[in-house]
C-alpha cells in the first residue's frame, strides 16, 4: 500500500533540487555583445500589405548594457501582422532541451514567439519551428522565460503543418524574435511594443532515474516541479515529477488574409516656392544622419530611441521608437537629432506628417542654428502625434522658445536664426512642460517633415 509521507517529502525534494545542476550554454549575451549587425528584420512587410516594423538594438548605458527588441504592429482589420528580427547560426542543440531567455516586455504586446530553421532553409517557402510565449511585462524585474525545443512546431505561413519534417536540432541555422498580431485567433494584439533582452541560453537537461523502475525523469531546472513522492515503509517507493510549462500556448494563426483600405491622398512632396521638404522619408532613406542622443550619453541614463525606415511594399516611412525610462525626480531623455543646413528664412512654419503609438504622444522639436555650442541653447516646441489616423502638425517657426539646460530663456534675448538651422532634433522626456509623458515604450512614424510659409 502507498501512502503519501509529508515530511519524508519534503526532505527528498530539497535533496532532488540541490542535485538538480542544470547546464547552460550561453547563445546570445546582450550584457556584453559589441554589436547587432547580423540580425535582421524579417515583417509582414515581406507582404504586399503588411504595415508592420521591428528593430533590434543595443542599449549602452554606463550601467550596464541590453538589447531592445522594438516592435510596432500595425494589423490587417482582420488581426494579420507579424514584426521580427532574425540572425542566422550555427548550433547543434542535439543534448539541449530549453531555450531559456532573460527579458522583460513594455508597452501594448506581451505575446512573441522564437522562431528556428534547421538545414540552411531560409526562403519565405520553408517551414518554420515556431514556440510561443508571453513577455513578463515589467519595468522593473527581469525574469526568465523558457521553451521547451520540444515545443518548437513546425508552421507555414501561420498554419501548423503537423505533419512537417521535425526540427533538426543538430542543425539550427536560423534563429527568430517575432511579435505577432493574431490573425483568427483569441489573441489580438497592436501597438508598439519593447522586449528588452540580457540573456538568451539553451539548457541541458539533468536526468533523474526514478528509483522504482528504472526511467529517466526529465528535469529542467527552471520549469517549477510538483513532486509526489511514494513511500511504503520507509522504503521511497516512486517519484512522480510533474512539469508545469508556462509557456503552452498554441494559436492556430491561419495563413495572413490580407484587406487593404487603400490610403487617401498624399500631400506630393516637392520643393516649390510655398514648400521646402526637409526629409522626405516616403521617398528617401535619409535616416542614416540621424543620431540617437538619449541621457545614456551620462552615467546614470537609461532611456533608448532608434530612429529607423520602415519599408512596405506600399509605402516607406521612419519611425522614432522610444524607450523612455526616466530617474526617479523625472530626468532622463530619448531623442535624436539631425545636422542639417537649412535656410528657412522665407517661410513660417515647420509641418510633419505623423502618427503616435504607445504612452506617450506628446513630442519636442528642438532646432539649433549656426554658431551654437552642442550645449548651448537649444530651441524647442512641443506637439501632440496625432492618435489613430496620420495627420500633419504645423510648428510655427516664431514658437520655438529658447532653452538652456531646461530652462526657458527671453525669447528677445536669444532669437532664433533660421537663416541657418543646423540641428533638427525630437525628444521624449518628462520636463515641466510636459507632465502627461511617462515612462514606457512609444513609436512616432513619420512620414515627412517640411517647412512652409
Ligand atoms: C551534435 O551533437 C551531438 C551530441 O553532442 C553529436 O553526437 C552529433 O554528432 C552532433 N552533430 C553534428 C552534425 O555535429
Ligand atoms: C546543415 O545544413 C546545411 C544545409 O543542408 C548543410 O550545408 C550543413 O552541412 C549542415 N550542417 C551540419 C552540421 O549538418
Ligand atoms: C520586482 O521585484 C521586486 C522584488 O522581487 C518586487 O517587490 C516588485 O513588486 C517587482 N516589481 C514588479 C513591477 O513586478
Ligand atoms: C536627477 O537624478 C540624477 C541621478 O539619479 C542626478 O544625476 C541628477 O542631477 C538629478 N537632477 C535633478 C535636476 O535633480
Amino acid at each position: 500500500m502507498h501512502y503519501y509521507h509529508v515530511l519524508s517529502s519534503i526532505t527528498i525534494f530539497i535533496m532532488l533540487l540541490q542535485s538538480i545542476k542544470m547546464e547552460k550554454v550561453t547563445l546570445f549575451d546582450f550584457t556584453t555583445m559589441k554589436n547587432v549587425e547580423n540580425w535582421m528584420e524579417i515583417s509582414d512587410t515581406v507582404r504586399s500589405v503588411g504595415m508592420s516594423k521591428a528593430v533590434l538594438v543595443l542599449q549602452k548605458t554606463e550601467q550596464f548594457q541590453r538589447g531592445i527588441f522594438f516592435n510596432l504592429l500595425n494589423p490587417q482589420p482582420n488581426g494579420a501582422a507579424f514584426a521580427g528580427v532574425r540572425i542566422p547560426i550555427t548550433w547543434n542543440l542535439t543534448d539541449y532541451q530549453s531555450i531559456e531567455m532573460i527579458c522583460r516586455g513594455q508597452g501594448s504586446n506581451d505575446h512573441y514567439k522564437f522562431v528556428l530553421r534547421h538545414n540552411g532553409e531560409s526562403s519565405n517557402e520553408d517551414v518554420t519551428y515556431e514556440c510561443f510565449f508571453n513577455a513578463p511585462m515589467s519595468n522593473e524585474n527581469f525574469s526568465s522565460i523558457v521553451c521547451s525545443l520540444s515545443d518548437f512546431k513546425p508552421y507555414y505561413r501561420g498554419r501548423e503543418l503537423p505533419d512537417a519534417q521535425p526540427l533538426n536540432l543538430a542543425n539550427i541555422t536560423m534563429f527568430g524574435l517575432q511579435a505577432y498580431g493574431g490573425v483568427y485567433s483569441n489573441i489580438k494584439q497592436k501597438g508598439v511594443s519593447a522586449l528588452e533582452i540580457e540573456i538568451i541560453s539553451a539548457i541541458k537537461e539533468i536526468t533523474i532515474v526514478d528509483m522504482s523502475t528504472g526511467t529517466v525523469v526529465p528535469v529542467l531546472g527552471v520549469f517549477k516541479l510538483y513532486v509526489d513522492i511514494h513511500i511504503l515503509n520507509n522504503h521511497l517507493q516512486r517519484i512522480c515529477i510533474h512539469l508545469i510549462d508556462p509557456t503552452q500556448l498554441y494559436l492556430e494563426l491561419s495563413d495572413l488574409v490580407f484587406q487593404y483600405h487603400s490610403r487617401g491622398n498624399d500631400m506630393i512632396a516637392s520643393t516649390t516656392s510655398n514648400v521646402q521638404t526637409l526629409f522626405d522619408f516616403t521617398r528617401t532613406d535619409q535616416v542614416g544622419n540621424w543620431i540617437e542622443c538619449s541621457d545614456t550619453i551620462k552615467t546614470t541614463g537609461m532611456s533608448k530611441a532608434v530612429f529607423i525606415i520602415q519599408k512596405t511594399q506600399l509605402i516607406q516611412r521612419a519611425i522614432f521608437f522610444t524607450l523612455f525610462n526616466p530617474r526617479p525626480n523625472k530626468t532622463g531623455f530619448a531623442a535624436v537629432r539631425c545636422d542639417t543646413n537649412f535656410d528657412l528664412s522665407d517661410y513660417h512654419y515647420i509641418i510633419i506628417k505623423c502618427r503616435g503609438q504607445g504612452i506617450n504622444f506628446k513630442y519636442k522639436m528642438l532646432l539649433r542654428h549656426k554658431g551654437l555650442e552642442k550645449s548651448a541653447v537649444v530651441f524647442g516646441q512641443i506637439f501632440t502625434a496625432p492618435e489613430n489616423e496620420f495627420g500633419t502638425i504645423k510648428l510655427p517657426l516664431a514658437d520655438f522658445k529658447p532653452y538652456y539646460r531646461g530652462q526657458e530663456l527671453l525669447q528677445d534675448e536669444n532669437p532664433l536664426d533660421t537663416t541657418s538651422i543646423t540641428s533638427i532634433g525630437l525628444k521624449v522626456d518628462m520636463s515641466p512642460y510636459l507632465p502627461e509623458n511617462q515612462a514606457g515604450v512609444a513609436a512616432l512614424e513619420i512620414d515627412w517633415i517640411k517647412a512652409i510659409k
